[in-house]
């Protein structure tokens, strides 16, 4: 791989995209600007953080199928490790703030509360993903296989968009944004899978 592919403007872009807002929210909590409850607000925006990340890496095949941008498939990876970076911070905050980092505590929560036990099966969801998304992996399981398993994404997109439903009280602005987002994401695939298959059908 040459120099110039492995740091391209696109990736370093990307790389730019997915690190300022840690750097921004660390020196907003250094500066002591992240309002009155400080541990909520970084539950609360790396949640958020996660879930964009997440919906950009389900973007990126309607970009590369529907408009012919190859170049956003390269992107996938690190899009979706992103979002697995974000969530990790988001569970760590949630464990060392909200539960004092009492394990005991955490397994309770999960167990009496739904948006939680939602969030976390998403999060469990997105480790195997997260652990083979190297190109190693996807030698060694086959691109099937790897497909197949990497499906899951969808099922951790649901997760998300009821997670982050479940929490608000008030204003479904933003949880409605999201999950209409990824429900058209998802259409968008389903469509493109019956086009294909009828495709394939008329040529047979
Ligand atoms: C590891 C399991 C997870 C736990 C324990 C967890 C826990 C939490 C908690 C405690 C909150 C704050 C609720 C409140 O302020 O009332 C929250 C909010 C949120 N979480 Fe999670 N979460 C998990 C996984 C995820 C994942 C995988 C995503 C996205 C991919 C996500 C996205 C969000 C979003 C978008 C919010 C709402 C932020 C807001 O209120 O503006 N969470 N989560």
């Amino acid at each position: 791989m040459s120099l110039f592919r492995k740091f391209s403007v696109q990736s370093n872009i990307l790389f730019l995209n997915g690190f300022v807002p840690l750097v921004a929210l660390s020196l907003d909590l250094y500066n002591g600007q992240l309002g009155a409850n400080p541990p909520e607000a970084i539950i609360r925006t790396t949640g958020v953080l996660s879930i964009i990340f997440l919906v950009l890496t389900l973007f990126v095949t309607p970009l590369v199928r529907g408009l012919k941008l190859n170049w956003a498939l390269p992107h996938r990876r690190n899009l979706g490790l992103w979002s697995f970076y974000y969530a990790c911070i988001h569970l760590i905050a949630y464990i060392a703030f909200d539960k004092s980092g009492k394990l005991d505590d955490v397994i309770a929560d999960i167990v009496k509360r739904p948006f939680i036990l939602v969030g976390f099966m998403g999060f469990l969801l997105m480790i195997p993903l997260a652990a083979t998304s190297n190109t190693f992996s996807l030698k060694k399981l086959g691109i099937k296989k790897w497909n197949l398993l990497h499906k899951a994404t969808y099922l951790i997109s649901i997760a998300a968009a009821i997670h982050f439903t479940m929490i608000v009280k008030s204003d479904y602005f933003y949880p409605t944004l999201f999950s209409v987002a990824i429900a058209i994401l998802m259409l968008w695939r389903v469509r493109f899978q019956i086009a294909k298959r009828r495709n394939l059908h008329l040529k047979h």
